[in-house]
C-alpha cells in the first residue's frame, strides 16, 4: 500500500530525491497552420512546449523568462505544490504575473506525485498556446502497476485560433456575449486533413501490430470539453489526473480542459491507418462550437503511405451517456485514505448568469441573452481578479485586496437546476473577491451544483494544490438522503466534470497552507467570474507553515 499525501503527511521537508532544472523561455513564434500564418506564444520555440520529465519525489526547478510583451506566469497543473504555494502559478492568486523581460524561477517537489499531468500559462487566454506535458515517472525499480507497454506516446489535445487570443479574450469580455468557436481542434498540434489546407498536418503514430501502447492524454483546450477515440481500438484506463485507476476498457473518454488520462491501447487489428479523432463535448444549449474533428493517424507498419484510414466514431456532441459511462468506471487503484468524519461541509453552486445591461451603447456591449452581459459565479458570487496576487495580501497582512466572506453554502436556496431564469432580472450574480478560510488539517466535504441559471452544463471545476476524493456524483439537484457515497475506492482527482444539470461531491483534508485557487477549466467561464479562492492557514510547526516567499517574486 501506497502512503497517500492528502492524509497522512510525510513528516519531512520536501526537498526531493533528486532535482531536475528546466529553462523555459516565453517566446513567440511564427506558424503557419490551414495555409494561414500568425504569431503565437510558445516556450522554447515549440508547440505543444517542451516535456518536464521527472521521477516521483523529484525535485523540480523551472528558470521561466517572459520573452514577450504580454505578461505571462506558468502553472504545474495537478501538482499538489506542497509547501510551495509561491510557485503555483495563478496570476493574481499566488503570484503577479511576470512581465516582458523578467523572469521568475518555480520550484516545488513532486512529493508522492507521479503520471501524466500538464503546464500551462495562468493568464489571460495564453494557454492556448502555452502548454505542454509533465510525464513522472514511478521511482526507481517500481514498476507500472500494468503490463509494461511497448511504447509511450503523449497526446495533447488542444483548440487553435487564427486570431490573437489577448485581443480574443478582450473583445468576447467587451461584447458582454460569448466567446467564438476555435478555428480547429488539434492533436499534439496537428489539426488534421479535416480542415482546409491541413492534409499533410496530422500527427501520426507508427505502431507495431500485436504491441502495446500506453498514450498519456492531456486535454489543454481551451473553452471546450471534447471526447477522444481510435477506429476499431479499445482504450484501457489505467490512470486519470495522475493517479492509478482500476483498468477500465472504453471505446472513447472524455476530457475537459486540464484533466489527463492514461490508456492503453494494443495494436490487435490488422495492418492498416487508423483514426485518432477529437470532437465536441458541449452538454450546454444554444452554444455555438467548432463541429470538424481533429484527426490523427494510428498507422500500423506495414500499411502503404496511402492507405485508407479507417474513419473514427465519436459520440454526438450531447451525449451525456457517454461521459457518465467513463465516470462510472473510474475507481481508484489502491487503497485510499478518504476523511470519513467532516469538519467542514460546504455547497457550491457553479453555473452562469446574464447581469443587467448598464450600458450606453447595448447593441455593442450587452450581446448576451436578452440583452444582457454574460457572467459566472460560484454561490451566486463572480470573482473579481485583485490588483495584487491575494498570496502576496494575505501573508503580507495587506487590507484590502479581498475578504474572508466567501459564502459556505448559497445565500438562497432554490431549485437550482431548473431555478429562476427570467433573463436578466432573476440571474445576476454579486461581485467580489472573496475567500473561504479553512484551518490547518480540516476535513472538507464540498458539493459542487451545477445550476440552470443559464443553461445546465457540465464544468471541469478545477483545485489547486491538493488532489480529491470524487466520492459521489449524480444528475439533478443533490439530495443528502438518496445521494449514494463511494468511500472505498474514489478516484483521487484534481479536476472534476460536474455532470450537467447534476452535482459532484469532493473530500480533501486542507493540509498544504497557502491560497488555493478553484475555478471553471473552460477558460470563458473564468474570465467570467466562475472561481473563488481558499486560504488554508499554518498549522504548528515548520511542516506545516508556509515558507517565505522566493526572493525573485514577481511585482504588479
Ligand atoms: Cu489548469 Cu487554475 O488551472
Amino acid at each position: 500500500m501506497e502512503p497517500r499525501a492528502g492524509g497522512v503527511v510525510a513528516k519531512q521537508w520536501p526537498m526531493g530525491s533528486s532535482t531536475r532544472f528546466y529553462t523555459f523561455k516565453v517566446q513567440k513564434m511564427r506558424i503557419t497552420k490551414m495555409c494561414k500564418s500568425k504569431d503565437i506564444v510558445t516556450v522554447n520555440g515549440m508547440f505543444p512546449g517542451p516535456v518536464v520529465y521527472a521521477q516521483e519525489d523529484d525535485r523540480i526547478i523551472v528558470k521561466v523568462t517572459n520573452e514577450t510583451p504580454y505578461n505571462a506566469t506558468i502553472h504545474w497543473h495537478g501538482v499538489r505544490q506542497r509547501l510551495s504555494c509561491w510557485s503555483d502559478g495563478p496570476s493574481y492568486i499566488t503570484q503577479c504575473p511576470i512581465q516582458a523581460g523578467q523572469t521568475f524561477t518555480y520550484e516545488f517537489t513532486l512529493v508522492q506525485q507521479k503520471g501524466t499531468m500538464l503546464w500551462h500559462a495562468h493568464f489571460s487566454w495564453l494557454r492556448a498556446s502555452v502548454y505542454g506535458a509533465i510525464v513522472v515517472y514511478p521511482k526507481t525499480g517500481v514498476p507500472y502497476p500494468f503490463k509494461y507497454p511497448y511504447e509511450e506516446h503523449i497526446i495533447i489535445l488542444g483548440e487553435y485560433w487564427h486570431k490573437n487570443l489577448l485581443q480574443l479574450e478582450k473583445a468576447t469580455l467587451a461584447s458582454g456575449g460569448g466567446p467564438p468557436t476555435a478555428d480547429a481542434y488539434t492533436i499534439n498540434g496537428h489539426p488534421g486533413p479535416n480542415y482546409n489546407c491541413s492534409n499533410n498536418d496530422v500527427y501520426k503514430i507508427d505502431v507495431v501490430p500485436g504491441k502495446t501502447y500506453l498514450l498519456r492524454l492531456i486535454s489543454a483546450a481551451l473553452n471546450m470539453e471534447t471526447f477522444f477515440t481510435i477506429s476499431n481500438h479499445m482504450l484501457t484506463i489505467v490512470e486519470a489526473d495522475a493517479e492509478y485507476t482500476k483498468p477500465y476498457t472504453v471505446d472513447r473518454v472524455m476530457l475537459g480542459p486540464g484533466q489527463t488520462i492514461n490508456v492503453l491501447v494494443t495494436a490487435d487489428q490488422s495492418i492498416g491507418r487508423f483514426s485518432m479523432a477529437m470532437g465536441p463535448y458541449m452538454s450546454a444549449q444554444n452554444v455555438p462550437f467548432q463541429n470538424i474533428s481533429a484527426i490523427g493517424y494510428f498507422q500500423y507498419v506495414g500499411s502503404t503511405p496511402n492507405s485508407v484510414s479507417l474513419s473514427a466514431q465519436l459520440p454526438s456532441f450531447n451525449d451525456n451517456l457517454a461521459v457518465k459511462t467513463v465516470m462510472d468506471g473510474l475507481r481508484s487503484l489502491n487503497p485510499v485514505d478518504v476523511p470519513l468524519e467532516i469538519d467542514n461541509n460546504l455547497f457550491f453552486t457553479i453555473g452562469l448568469n446574464v447581469e443587467k445591461c448598464h450600458s450606453s451603447n447595448p447593441n455593442k456591449s450587452c450581446q448576451g441573452p436578452n440583452g444582457g452581459v454574460l457572467a459566472a459565479s460560484m454561490n451566486n458570487v463572480s470573482f473579481i481578479r485583485p490588483k495584487i496576487s491575494l498570496l502576496q495580501a494575505y501573508y503580507n497582512e495587506l487590507q484590502g485586496h479581498y475578504t474572508e466572506d466567501f459564502p459556505g453554502v448559497p445565500l438562497k436556496v432554490y431549485d437550482f437546476v431548473n431555478g429562476p431564469n427570467t433573463i436578466p432580472n432573476d440571474t445576476q450574480s454579486l461581485n467580489g473577491t472573496r475567500t473561504k478560510v479553512l484551518e490547518y488539517g480540516s476535513r472538507v466535504q464540498l458539493i459542487l451544483q451545477d445550476t440552470g441559471t443559464v443553461s445546465t452544463e457540465n464544468h471541469p471545476i478545477h483545485l489547486h494544490g491538493y488532489s480529491f476524493y470524487v466520492v459521489g456524483y449524480g444528475s439533478g439537484n443533490y439530495n443528502p438522503s438518496t445521494a449514494k457515497l463511494n468511500l472505498v475506492d474514489p478516484p483521487y482527482m484534481n479536476t472534476i466534470g460536474v455532470p450537467v444539470g447534476g452535482w459532484a461531491a469532493i473530500r480533501f483534508t486542507a493540509d498544504n497552507p497557502g491560497v488555493w485557487f478553484m475555478h471553471c477549466h473552460l477558460e470563458i467561464h473564468l474570465s467570467w467570474g466562475l472561481s473563488m479562492a481558499f486560504i488554508v492557514k499554518n498549522g504548528k510547526g515548520e511542516l506545516e507553515t508556509l515558507p517565505h516567499p522566493p526572493a525573485d517574486m514577481p511585482r504588479c
